[in-house]
């Protein structure tokens, strides 16, 4: 019997998963769909090539509450899969699990808030499938967790989370400068729309508070210190009015990295998490360091545990991406379906 779903979501990332619901032969059907301006429910499975056309022809506008309460009495145990990027559809995750829906998500404003906890434990009986809340489609968060939950103790998880910013850094190694960098980034669509929600590190900070709490440790977002890459010129101002003073970006980085330590040493943007503590920021590291060697626009992590200290694990490739986010959800569903975790 197929999982009833109902997908949150017809950007990016949903439109990849609507392509690979498509292509491929799961047992999901496919029952309810909203984005921001339009819900649909139906009774009869919705073709995922003919979404799009059904929420135009016969969607209303979206009112969230309605459209997972009426999911929900048809289906009792269906499956939300939350492909926003919005807190507010994240603040009602815990309560749609509580009332025995089953969720799986790249939005990582709950499990990266006061409720990421309890969504951990959900996660880890399997009713919860939040993978690619953390390097896309990188197998990084589960790891970790399947690390700790084998007793490891884990010392240190590090590295570079964020595919805008190393693409950013990279090119800035290469010569160019940081600002041409973020605007050669945004006319090719690999920045956020306001390039300050890449800047300002938060999103790479609620990473690690997720990697932190999935590794075992207490991280909490308001504990993550976190170096800002956002200009003080530019706060208060619209998107354009920062692109055209694109010096700012420059001389703050500038200021906040200091001189290099020698000629050859590179300037990367890296996320630090121990048990004790988490930090975003800038660091110099000599041009043999592995994230010296980071491709432009991938992530690279390591994770230092009691079996991997002299060599730590690394786990590197592309940190965002809408076809490998997609398909790495489905791939964790269907895992849980089959381990029996998710009731289909
Ligand atoms: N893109 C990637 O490579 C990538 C990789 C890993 C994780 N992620 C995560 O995946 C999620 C989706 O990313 P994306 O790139 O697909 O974003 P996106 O293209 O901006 O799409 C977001 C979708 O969410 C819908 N939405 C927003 N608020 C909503 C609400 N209140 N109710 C219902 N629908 C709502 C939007 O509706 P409209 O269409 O009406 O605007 C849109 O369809 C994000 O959490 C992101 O952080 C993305």
């Amino acid at each position: 019997m197929p999982l009833p779903v109902l997908l949150l979501g017809t950007g990016k990332v949903g439109s990849a998963l609507l392509s690979l619901l498509r292509q491929r032969q799961l047992p999901l059907a496919l029952h309810a769909v909203a984005n921001s301006r339009r819900m649909l429910l139906s009774d009869q499975p919705l073709a995922p090539d003919a979404v799009r056309r059904e929420l135009r022809k016969r969607g209303q506008g979206t009112c969230l509450h309605r459209l997972v309460g009426d999911f929900s009495t048809r289906f009792a145990n269906g499956l939300v899969i939350d492909l926003t990027a919005s807190p507010e559809v994240a603040a009602s995750h815990t309560d749609w699990l509580a009332s025995g829906l089953q969720l799986a998500t790249a939005n990582k404003w709950a499990a990266a808030g006061k409720d990421g906890a309890v969504l951990q434990r959900w996660a880890a009986q399997g009713r919860y499938a939040m993978a690619t809340t953390v390097g896309a489609g990188l197998p990084l968060l589960n790891t970790l967790r399947e690390l700790h939950s084998a007793g490891e103790r884990i010392a240190r998880v590090e590295g570079i989370l964020s595919g805008t910013l190393s693409y950013l850094f990279q090119r800035h190694a290469q010569g160019e400068r940081l600002s041409r960098c973020l605007l050669d980034a945004l006319e090719n669509g690999l920045t956020e729309p306001d390039p300050r929600d890449d800047l300002s590190g938060l999103d790479v900070a609620r990473k690690l508070v997720i990697l932190g709490q999935a590794a075992g440790f207490d991280t909490d977002l308001a504990n993550v210190d976190v170096s800002s890459l956002v200009p003080r010129a530019w706060l208060g101002r619209s998107v354009s009015q920062c692109l055209q003073d694109t010096a700012a970006l420059d001389a703050h980085v500038s200021k906040q990295s200091g001189l290099p330590p020698s000629p050859e040493a590179v300037l990367v943007p890296v996320a630090s998490l121990t048990p004790e503590a988490a930090s975003v920021g800038l660091r110099w590291v000599t041009p043999d360091h592995p994230l010296a060697r980071c491709r432009p626009g991938d992530n690279m992590v390591e994770i230092q545990s009691s079996s991997y200290q002299a060599l730590p694990l690394l786990i590197q490739g592309p940190g965002a991406g809408a076809e490998v986010t997609a398909s790495r959800l489905l791939g964790e569903l269907h895992l849980a379906v089959e381990a029996g975790s998710v009731l289909a």
